[in-house]
């Protein structure tokens, strides 16, 4: 386990890079993406970071205090719904016409709901597209700009070792629907989406970090969304376990928000490339004292794919048999496809 004090240690560092370390967020006006937001603006030296968001005049205060915390840095709201494809699309291309680098991309749009599915206009369930799709695209989408960058790193703060079984005949849980399904559907997905991605662009690190139990306001969330027979042992439970399960078991925002930057900025996760010939760096900075490089999920000859499965204390996350079975059938190549596929038709106006 790397220690909390190693890692505000490691942060803290940051402050001794050039200034201008580019950064874009989506779910930070809460939560653990909040957290990060917070710990870069307190750490790093005139940050400019890209808030996407659903509502611009929520974003405000919440920029307000961090322009306190560094009068330096600078904090873009950028306002779309993240679970439409064509609006992932349009906030992509806004950051474009500002930027012309990304070093870090934390995307962790907070939904689990369990009121079962709910389609968008463009025909996708809300949570898997919120979970797996939409941040899906946007990779995609800020690939180009996150490679111009020295050290480029995605973390998708979502569930590594929480992944489930998907059907290849159904992998948008059609037939079948349940949400708990569904989101582990888009652990493995994402896993194996990352390792695709990881192939065609080596210079960049993929993480898929698991936050830990965290206080803050998406259990909440999920236990309000509980509809049928579960609506009133969810709605007990909101006011009596909940606020006791949080104060026993759960770490604040804030140290998830400090430790999913490490993610971000650390040589523990480097990109699969030899820097030799790229120029590149593995991390913006060094490691702490007897903490190590992290495995990547595939080694061969020493050397990682830059893919990172990271447990809440940024320790890889144990194997999964699912996986690896998975990657020997290919499955990777067949989520890659599927993936684009939806979006192709998301974009078509055929919701189905
Ligand atoms: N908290 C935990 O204990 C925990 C544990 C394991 C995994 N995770 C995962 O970590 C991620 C972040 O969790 P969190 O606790 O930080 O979440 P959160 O505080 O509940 O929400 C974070 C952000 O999600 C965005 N969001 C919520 N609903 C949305 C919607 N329908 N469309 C678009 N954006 C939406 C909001 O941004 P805007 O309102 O600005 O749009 C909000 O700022 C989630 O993916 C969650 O599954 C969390």
């Amino acid at each position: 386990m790397v220690s909390l004090k190693d890692i505000k240690k490691s942060n803290a560092s940051l402050q001794d890079l050039p200034p201008g370390l580019v950064a874009v967020f989506v779910g930070a006006t809460s939560g653990i993406g909040l957290g990060t937001l917070e710990a870069l603006a307190k750490n790093a030296n005139g940050p400019r970071a890209y808030i996407i968001t659903r509502s611009k005049a929520n974003a405000t205060p919440i920029i307000d205090n961090l322009k306190l915390l560094n009068p330096m840095a600078t904090f873009m709201p950028i306002e779309g719904q993240f679970s439409f494809i064509k609006d992932v699309d349009s906030m992509s291309e806004e950051i474009k016409r500002f930027e012309t680098h990304i070093d870090i991309l934390c995307i962790s749009p907070g939904y689990l709901g369990l009121g079962g599915r709910h389609d968008t206009p463009e025909g996708m369930d809300t949570d898997s597209a919120l979970q797996f799709y939409s941040r899906q695209r946007l990779i995609m989408n800020l690939l180009p700009l996150l490679e111009r960058s020295s050290s480029p790193r995605v973390i998708s703060v979502f569930a590594p070792g929480f992944e489930g079984p998907i059907d290849k005949d159904d992998l948008e849980c059609r037939k079948h629907f349940d949400n708990i399904k569904a989101c582990r559907a888009a652990s493995t997905m994402t896993d194996l989406m990352f390792e695709e991605l990881a192939k065609e662009r080596p210079t960049v690190s993929f993480i898929h970090s698991y936050p830990g139990q965290v206080g803050g306001r998406l259990m909440d969330h999920a236990l309000a969304s509980a509809s049928g027979l579960l609506w009133l042992p969810a709605q007990i439970s909101r006011y009596t376990v909940l606020p006791v399960y949080t104060h026993l078991m759960c770490i604040t925002p804030e140290e998830a928000g400090q430790r999913t930057l490490f993610l971000g900025t650390s040589t523990r996760f480097p990109p699969t490339t030899d820097h030799g010939i790229t120029g590149k760096v593995d991390g913006f900075v060094e490691r702490p004292n007897g903490v190590g490089v992290a495995r990547s999920t595939v080694m061969k000859d020493g050397q990682g794919n830059g893919v990172y499965r990271v447990n809440w204390n940024a320790e890889i996350v144990k194997d999964s048999k699912l996986i690896d079975q998975y990657r020997e059938e290919g499955y990777g190549k067949m989520v890659y496809d599927h993936t684009t596929n939806v979006f192709e038709r998301s974009l078509s106006g055929n919701a189905n």
